[in-house]
């Protein structure tokens, strides 16, 4: 059974994984803190919490409010900063089997480039993610992603910086996320994750104000995986590049849906929150339905429910 996948054709390393299951930004700290709830080995790769060159101590609470079928979230891009993510944790990210990409977030160009060229060859990182999307920063995050030219922007000067793969995560906050993944990929980017939250906010009606600190927030889980699963059939048929699904993915029928739609490998989330072992059984699951289909190889899932 072949499950692994290659997330980076383009690029001279490549970013070949074991299996397509991905642990999404931001829901699964540096790897470190699931390390000994389940074998994070089996995992196809971790994407780290969004860094920043400094720390960041992220939004006023609350920054978390559960809805009827997603979370809204504006936590602000809490870390612990470039330079204690190389000198802390990649050095035990190389001693691990399966990648790592580190989630990059900058407030400005030169910050995304900084950022890519002081994590260039730092042993322990398999790549970069590139956070164009992020709906609860001031400065930076989904400005980027909403306007191709400056998208495009950030994604050369990252490419200018560095050899790793580069993954650009695009927002669906914008009109058209085609226009936008074709601009990303003509501007080197090695595969796309589709998609980030979707901007959105709750009100308490005792206190007649917003519930988030930051009055709006992010939402994920399963509310938007119909909405993320569109965005993935769309941008999978107009680019060359490897498309990562996210968004609501919660079993392994979610993911088959992904990959149907165009995905070579999906990103789990908020399903994490409410059970930690959601993305080896992704896996299993995964393996069984191939089983069962009489398939060896998962490549020849993808993008099957792709009419035309
Ligand atoms: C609490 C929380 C923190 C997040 N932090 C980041 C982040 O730092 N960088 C990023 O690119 N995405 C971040 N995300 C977005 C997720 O990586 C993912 O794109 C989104 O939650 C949709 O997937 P899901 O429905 O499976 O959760 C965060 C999401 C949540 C819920």
């Amino acid at each position: 059974m072949n499950l692994s996948v290659q997330l980076a054709p383009r690029n001279k390393t490549g970013l070949e994984l074991s299996n397509p299951v991905i642990a999404a930004s931001g829901t699964f700290g540096y790897g470190t803190e699931y390390a000994e709830v389940l074998d994070i080995q089996k995992l196809g790769a971790i994407i780290s919490k969004g860094i920043t060159l400094q720390p960041r101590q992220g939004n006023a609470q609350p920054r978390l409010v559960e809805t009827a079928s997603g979370l809204l979230n504006s936590i602000g891009l809490e870390n612990i900063g470039m330079s204690a993510t190389i000198e802390s944790k990649s050095p035990l990210w190389a001693e691990w089997q399966v990648p790592v990409i580190v989630n990059i977030a900058g407030e400005s160009i030169d910050e995304f480039a900084q950022l890519a060229k002081a994590l260039d060859g730092v042993p322990g990182i398999s790549g970069l993610e590139l956070n164009i999307s992020c709906p609860n920063v001031s400065a930076g995050g989904m400005e980027f992603g909403t306007n191709s030219e400056m998208a495009v922007k950030v994604t050369s000067a990252v490419k200018k910086n560095t050899g790793l793969p580069i993954i650009v995560k695009l927002t669906p906050n914008v009109t058209d996320i085609v226009e936008i993944a074709r601009a990303v990929v003509s501007a080197g980017a090695d595969s796309l994750t589709v998609v980030n939250t979707f901007k959105g906010m709750a009100i308490d009606t005792a206190k007649r104000r917003p519930i988030l600190g930051n009055t709006a927030g992010g939402l994920s889980g399963p509310a938007i995986k119909p909405l993320a699963l569109y965005s993935v059939y769309k941008v999978a048929q107009a680019v060359q590049v490897p498309v990562i699904g996210c968004g609501g993915i919660a079993s392994a029928n979610d993911a088959l849906e992904f990959i149907m739609a165009g995905a070579s490998a999906i990103q789990v989330g908020t399903a994490t929150f409410a059970d930690p072992h959601t993305m080896l059984n992704i896996v299993e699951g995964i393996t069984q339905f191939m089983q069962q289909n009489g398939l060896s190889c998962l490549n020849d899932l993808i993008g099957t429910a792709n009419l035309g």
